[in-house]
C-alpha cells in the first residue's frame, strides 16, 4: 500500500482517518467507523470459571466479581482518565486492534507526545508474571499508574488528581460502592480496572483445538508442519507450552538483538540546520521524536548483563497483534521470521539461541501458518463485548 493514499479507498475506517505518515499501511485491521461498532455482551465471569481451551488453569481469580469487571471496563474506556480528558487506556489498547494498536510502531500519547515502546496486546495478561517490556511492574493493580502519570502518556500530575477528577464526574460513587463497598481510592481503582484485564482471557484457537483437543481436522498440514520447525528451532524454549497449556512465554527477559539494533540506528548524525538566512548550527537531533534510549531489563534492574534484554510476549494471538517486538519494528510476522532465520544482530549479549539458522522458504511460510493458529475463538466477541460500554468523556 501506498503512503498517502487517500481516505476513500479505505471503506473500515471512520472520517478523519486517512493512514497519511502511519509507520505501518498494510496491515489488516477490524475496526470500524464509530458509528458502525455495535456491542455485545460477553460473560466474562465464565471465562474465569473455565478458560478456554489451551490456557493453563488460572493460579487465582483474586475474588474479582462481576460488578468489579463492568467497572473496570468502563474506567478503560474513561477519557478523562488523563489530565485533559483526551485519552483513555482503550486508545492504545484497542479492543477491535487486538488491544494494542496497528497504525505506530509505537502509539502517540497525550497531545502528541512521542512514547517509545509498542503498547502489549492484553489478552490473558492475567498469567503474566511481570508487566512492561522491562518488566519493572508486577502487578497489574499497581500497574494502571504507569501511564495515568507517565507525562507522556496520560499526563496526570499525582494519583489523587485523578482520584478527585473521577469523584467530580458523580458517575462512579454507587458503582465503586457496588463492586467494594467503599468510596474511589488508589487500591480500588487499580484492582477494578485489573479485574477486567485479568478477564481477557483467549485461546481455543485452530492449535488449541488440535493440540489439546485432539481434533485432527482443526489445523491443515502446514500449521502441523510450522509447528515441528517451531519446536526443532529452539522458538519453544523461550515461547514455552506444556501439557497443561500454552502461554507461549517463560517469564524471562532476553537479549535477541533488536534492542542492540535500535540502539544503532538512534545514533543519527547531526543534522545542519538553517536559524536565520545563511546563518548553520549543527544540531544533534531534528524535529523527529525525541532520541529516548531503551536499555530494556537494565531499566528495571541497573544490571548491566540485562542491557537490551526484554521481557517474552506471549504468542497467543500474535497474528492480530501487530507491530511486533518491544520498539514495534517489525509489521508482518514474515518480517519476524526472516529475522530468527538470519540470526538477530550478532552482539556480546545476544542470546546463543538467536542465530543463524537454515530455513527454507517453505519452514519460513509454514512457521508464519503456525503462528497465525494461534488466534482464540473469541478475539471478536471480547472486542464486541468492550464496545458495550459507553466512551466516558466530558
Ligand atoms: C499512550 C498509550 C497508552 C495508554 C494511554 C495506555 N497504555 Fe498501556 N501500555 C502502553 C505501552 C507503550 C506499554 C509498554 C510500555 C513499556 O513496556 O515500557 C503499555 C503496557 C501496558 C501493560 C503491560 C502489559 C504487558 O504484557 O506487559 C498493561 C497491563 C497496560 N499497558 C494497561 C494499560 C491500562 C490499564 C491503561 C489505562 C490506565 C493503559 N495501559 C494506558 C501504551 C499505553
Ligand atoms: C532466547 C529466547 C527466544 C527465542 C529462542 C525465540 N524468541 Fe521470539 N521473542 C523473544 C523475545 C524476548 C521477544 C521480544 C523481543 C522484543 O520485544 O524486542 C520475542 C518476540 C517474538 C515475536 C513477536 C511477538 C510480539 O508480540 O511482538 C514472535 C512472533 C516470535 N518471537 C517468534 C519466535 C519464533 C518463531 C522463534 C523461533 C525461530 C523465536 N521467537 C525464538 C524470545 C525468543
Amino acid at each position: 500500500m501506498v503512503l498517502g493514499q487517500p481516505a476513500a479507498t479505505f471503506e473500515r475506517i471512520g472520517q478523519g482517518d486517512t493512514r497519511i505518515h502511519y509507520d505501518s499501511t498494510g496491515y489488516k485491521s477490524d475496526s470500524k467507523s464509530l458509528a458502525t461498532l455495535r456491542g455485545e455482551a460477553v460473560d466474562l465471569m465464565g471465562l474465569f470459571d473455565s478458560p478456554p481451551l489451551g490456557l493453563p488453569p488460572m493460579a487465582d481469580t483474586q475474588n474479582i466479581t462481576a460488578p468489579i469487571v463492568a467497572l473496570g471496563r468502563r474506567l478503560f474506556f474513561d477519557r478523562r482518565l488523563s489530565f485533559n480528558g483526551t485519552l483513555s487506556c482503550a486508545m492504545c489498547h484497542i479492543p477491535e486492534q487486538g488491544f494494542t494498536q496497528h497504525e505506530l510502531s509505537t502509539p502517540v500519547g497525550i497531545e502528541g507526545r512521542f512514547v517509545k515502546r509498542n503498547a502489549p496486546a492484553l489478552y490473558n495478561v492475567a498469567y503474566r508474571q511481570t508487566l512492561f517490556h522491562d518488566g519493572r511492574e508486577d502487578s497489574l493493580t499497581r500497574q494502571i499508574w504507569g501511564p495515568l502519570l507517565a507525562p507522556n502518556e496520560m499526563g496526570n500530575p499525582s494519583m489523587g488528581s485523578v482520584l478527585n477528577r473521577l469523584e467530580q464526574t458523580g458517575e462512579y460513587t454507587d458503582d465503586f460502592i457496588a463492586a467494594f463497598d467503599t468510596d474511589i481510592n488508589v487500591l480500588v481503582l487499580g484492582q477494578a480496572i485489573a479485574g477486567y484485564q485479568r478477564a481477557l482471557l483467549s485461546a481455543n484457537s485452530p492449535f488449541d483445538r488440535w493440540y489439546y483437543g485432539g481434533e485432527s481436522t482443526a489445523v491443515n498440514a502446514t500449521v502441523k508442519r510450522g509447528f515441528t520447525v517451531f519446536m526443532n528451532n529452539d522458538c519453544v524454549s523461550c515461547h514455552q507450552l506444556d501439557d497443561n497449556g500454552a502461554l507461549f512465554q517463560d517469564g524471562e527477559f532476553h537479549d535477541t538483538g533488536v534492542g542492540y539494533f535500535d540502539s544503532l540506528v538512534r545514533t543519527r548524525e547531526p543534522q545542519r540546520l538553517q536559524v536565520a538566512p545563511g546563518v548553520f548550527i549543527n544540531v544533534d537531533t531534528d524535529v523527529l521524536p525525541p532520541r529516548l534510549s531503551d536499555l530494556g531489563r537494565y531499566e528495571a534492574t541497573g544490571i548491566s548483563a540485562d542491557r537490551w534484554k526484554y521481557s517474552t510476549p506471549s504468542l497467543r494471538n500474535v497474528a492480530i497483534t501487530a507491530p511486533y517486538m518491544h520498539n514495534g519494528a517489525f509489521g508482518s510476522l514474515s518480517a519476524v521470521i526472516e529475522f530468527y532465520a538470519e540470526g538477530g544482530v550478532p552482539h556480546e549479549g545476544q542470546d546463543e539461541r538467536i542465530r543463524p539458522r537454515d530455513l527454507s522458504g517453505r519452514d519460513k511460510a509454514d512457521l508464519v501458518e503456525f503462528l497465525q493458529s494461534l488466534t482464540g475463538s473469541n478475539v471478536d466477541a471480547l472486542a464486541a463485548d468492550a464496545r458495550t460500554t459507553p466512551i466516558g468523556d466530558y
